[in-house]
């Protein structure tokens, strides 16, 4: 899981004024909160100062967000500014926790987890088909997996399975060649389109389909599209016969092995509320389709060695994804083995992404309550100079207590 990207992390429909929301995302859990001053987002951790309770729990007051325990109040910048139980005392430097930077774009609320300046973050994708409600129909859904995260994403972009997990669907056993692709590759994107010759369609969209009773000679193929954007982002891209259909997939770490789907499928045809539930429907049957085999890959994770699994022509796009991983983790931006959230051992330390005010606000260097997470670089020592003295005891440490457990 990586730090200092653009999550989107919910639809903005389903952010309501005057409720705080629990979000967990990279192991770590947010709140987040309609502003009453002017409806913007805020996003901060949920983990109050004081003794650890989730401010997703208070209430939204004006601006701020209270804790339900002993009702501290925090402003959208993350500082406490009122103690109730102490009105007339100074509030302590340390009172603060990490707020991150929102933007609400193409129907999403999307958080910047990290703490690199404005002008150093990654680009966000151009998703702007998203609001052509002129040219296209969209439906929305969400959909929980029992997954990692890039196991799913790697799937989303892989064209040789359809035929094998979604035959009938638009995958066609009869034509599993994966023809020469062509790539076009960004720092933080590659889309390859390939051509295939999907089945006839089924159900609603046969009636309209002039594919639907030709034989597999005569059926022109269609084109299709994947893109992958770091650090979990997925666009298909169909050209059916009947017209466009474009599935947008945001695939959140909650943590290692938990990820939440949020898609948004645009069809440029059957442009009516009537067609909606059976256009959800058909991205529904194809993430079961998906799951029952994504569930069942061992490792869970992807593994770190690219020799560790074989890799054919047809998966260089996946290949390429996990070059730039690779980097990302180099670039000391990973952030595993800090997880808060889900199944696990209790807790005795909770580590949190740094937000931007930890670089950009030198006065406030020494007034961070919680540590920062780790990188999986310093975990397993890969570059021991980027180690402090304190943080190679902490591990060491840790690594001895491991030893006793056992
Ligand atoms: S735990 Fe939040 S105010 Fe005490
Ligand atoms: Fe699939």
């Amino acid at each position: 899981m990586f730090k200092n990207f653009w999550y989107a992390v919910e639809f903005s429909q389903d952010v309501v004024a005057g409720k705080p929301m629990k979000v967990k995302l990279l192991g770590q859990q947010l709140v987040i909160y309609r502003k009453g001053s002017d409806n913007s987002v805020v996003a901060m951790s949920d983990l109050c100062v004081h003794r650890g309770a989730a401010l997703s729990d208070g209430e939204v007051k004006g601006d701020c967000v209270t804790c339900p325990y002993h009702g501290w109040e925090y402003e959208p910048d993350g500082a406490v500014s009122k103690i109730p139980a102490h009105p007339d005392k100074p509030i302590p430097r340390k009172a603060r926790v990490d707020s991150y930077p929102t933007v609400e774009k193409y129907g999403f609320v999307w958080i910047f987890m990290g703490d690199l300046p404005e002008e150093e973050r990654p680009p966000m994708p151009d998703w702007s088909l998203i609001d052509d409600t002129v040219n296209y129909r969209a439906v929305r859904g969400s959909f929980l997996w029992k997954s990692n995260y890039e196991r799913i994403l790697e799937n989303g972009v892989d064209v040789a399975h359809t035929p094998f997990v979604h035959g009938g669907v638009f995958g066609n056993p009869e034509k599993p060649e994966v023809a020469d692709y062509d790539v076009e590759e960004t720092d933080w994107s590659c889309k390859i389109s390939v051509t295939l010759h999907p089945p006839a369609s089924k159900g609603m969209w046969g009636l309209i389909n002039p594919n639907k009773k030709q034989s597999l000679k005569e059926r022109p193929p269609v084109k299709v599209s994947n893109t992958w954007w770091l650090p979990n982002m997925i666009l298909l891209e169909v050209d059916t016969p009947m017209g466009a259909m474009k599935i947008y997939d945001v695939n959140i770490p909650i943590d290692e092995e938990t990820t939440l789907v949020k898609f948004v499928a645009l069809r440029a045809f059957f442009k009516g509320a009537w067609a909606d539930a059976d256009a959800k429907r058909r991205v529904f049957k194809v993430l079961y389709e998906d799951q029952v085999i994504v569930d069942g890959i061992r490792p869970e994770l992807l593994p770190f060695d690219l020799a560790s699994e074989l890799h054919v022509k047809s998966d260089y796009n996946a290949v390429l994804f996990r070059r730039r991983r690779q980097e990302l983790i180099d670039m000391g931006w990973s952030v595993e083995g800090n997880t808060i959230v889900g199944e696990g051992p209790a807790r005795v330390e909770a580590r949190v992404i740094p937000s931007p005010a930890r670089k950009l606000v030198p006065e406030l260097a020494s007034a961070w309550n919680f540590k920062e997470v780790r990188s999986r670089q310093i975990l397993e020592g890969r570059a021991p100079q980027m180690m402090t003295t304190a943080e190679r005891e902490a591990i060491d440490a840790e690594t001895a207590a491991a030893a006793n457990k056992k």
